[in-house]
């Protein structure tokens, strides 16, 4: 039986690899690690809470004393690290609050990591989830690679090209076992609706304008949650030590492209007229920093691993919209309270 930490699995792509570790490897102990911020839901994994090989565990990776007892207790085999805060418009309000888990946070499992295996690293790995974001802005042609400099340009992506910075140094200077996958935009079920497509979907059920920022010629490469989930699985399986994977989507669209598709496709599933959920489209402030383009080069795990999405975007996007569609509980619980405040302060409204 593996003992094995995952961090941030209430929050969107954490609890679809919960999810996939829970019920693919009956032989693992999956423990949940998660601080239960306005990003964390537990009922993101109720359909797994009960399941014998299944343990949550509430707490902050800020907190030193906390992860090296629970290391101490536990001596994990293996962490998939996903807790962070994920959320760039939240980044250039409360920067310091990335820095505290993306940077802190990462640095606290890293040392209880590395002090709790005691240089005897055999089986043992250590896996940071991190973004795209942290290699900057493509203009209208290229690729983000393995190795394209660094060069992040917002509170939120400075904090995580930072984390995967002190991942690789102990990886260097202590020997400790890692992998690092640097992926794309996801979208699914459990997104919170602060992001772009969970957002517009709220949005448009409700009647409400959908802002988008500047011109909405900005581009983004997305890819479906669950094949995330399935990269995730094969990197942690059958990755190289101390190497790093891009994941991406293989699907580029520019913002206001998007929201026209998710508009015409939110017309037929509402019954509404053509045209309808078009009229809601409202041009608003760009985002400060915003970064015009990014596009993965995931050629990599494709050849090393095997691995490509399996689900095309007008399959993703029609499976997301019905869930959100049926979920509306879900929707309407977090779109309550706090949610209602932050909205009105970043859009002004
Ligand atoms: P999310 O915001 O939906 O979830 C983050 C989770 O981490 C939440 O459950 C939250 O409660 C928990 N958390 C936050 N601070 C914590 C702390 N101090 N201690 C313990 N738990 C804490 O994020 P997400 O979109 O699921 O992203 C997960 C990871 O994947 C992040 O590291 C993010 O940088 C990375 N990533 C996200 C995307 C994307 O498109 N969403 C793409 C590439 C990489
Ligand atoms: O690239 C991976 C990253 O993707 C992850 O690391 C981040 O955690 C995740 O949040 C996401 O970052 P983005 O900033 O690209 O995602 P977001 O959904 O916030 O925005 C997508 C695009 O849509 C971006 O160009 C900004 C634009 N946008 C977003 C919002 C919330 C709007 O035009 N209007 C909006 O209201």
């Amino acid at each position: 039986m593996k003992k094995i930490l995952i961090t941030g699995g209430a929050g969107f792509i954490g609890s679809h690899v919960v999810r996939r570790f829970v019920t693919k490897y009956p032989n693992y102990q999956i423990y949940n690690l998660d601080a239960l911020t306005y990003a964390g839901n537990l009922e993101n994994i109720k359909d797994i809470e009960a399941a014998p090989n299944y343990t949550f565990v509430k707490g902050d990776i800020v907190d030193a004393d906390f992860i090296n007892s629970l290391f101490a207790i536990h001596n994990f085999d293996g962490v998939l690290h996903l807790a962070a805060e994920s959320h760039v418009d939240r980044s250039i309000s409360d920067p310091l609050a990335f820095v505290r888990t993306n940077v802190i946070g990462t640095m606290n499992l890293l040392n209880a990591a590395k002090n709790q295996w005691k240089n005897d690293f055999t089986d043992k790995l250590f896996y940071h989830i991190s973004t795209d974001e942290v290699y900057g802005s493509l203009g209208a042609e290229g690729l983000f690679t393995e190795t394209t400099a660094y060069d992040p340009n917002s509170p939120y992506s400075a904090s995580k090209a930072s984390s995967d910075h002190f991942v690789r140094a102990y990886g260097e200077t202590y020997g400790l076992p890692y992998v690092l996958t640097n992926c794309s935009n996801n979208y699914g079920s459990y997104h919170f609706p602060e992001k772009l497509i969970p957002l517009f979907i709220n949005n448009i059920i409700h009647n409400r304008p959908l802002p988008v920022y500047g011109d909405g010629n900005y581009t983004r490469d997305w890819l479906f949650v669950e094949d995330h989930a399935v990269a995730i699985d094969l990197v942690f399986h059958e990755g190289k030590n101390h190497e790093t994977y891009n994941i991406g989507g293989f699907n580029e669209w520019k913002n206001i492209d998007l929201v026209k598709l998710l508009c015409q496709l939110m017309d037929q599933k509402l019954g509404r007229t053509e045209g309808t959920c078009a009229k809601l489209i409202t041009y608003v402030k760009d985002r400060p920093g915003h970064d015009l383009r990014y596009a993965i080069d995931a050629s990599k795990i494709n050849t090393e691993l095997g691995w490509k999405p399996s689900v095309t975007f007008e399959e993703g996007l029609e499976r997301t919209i019905s869930w959100y569609l049926d979920n509306t509980e879900w929707l309407d619980n977090i779109t309550s309270g706090a949610y209602q405040s932050y909205y009105k302060d970043q859009y002004s409204v």
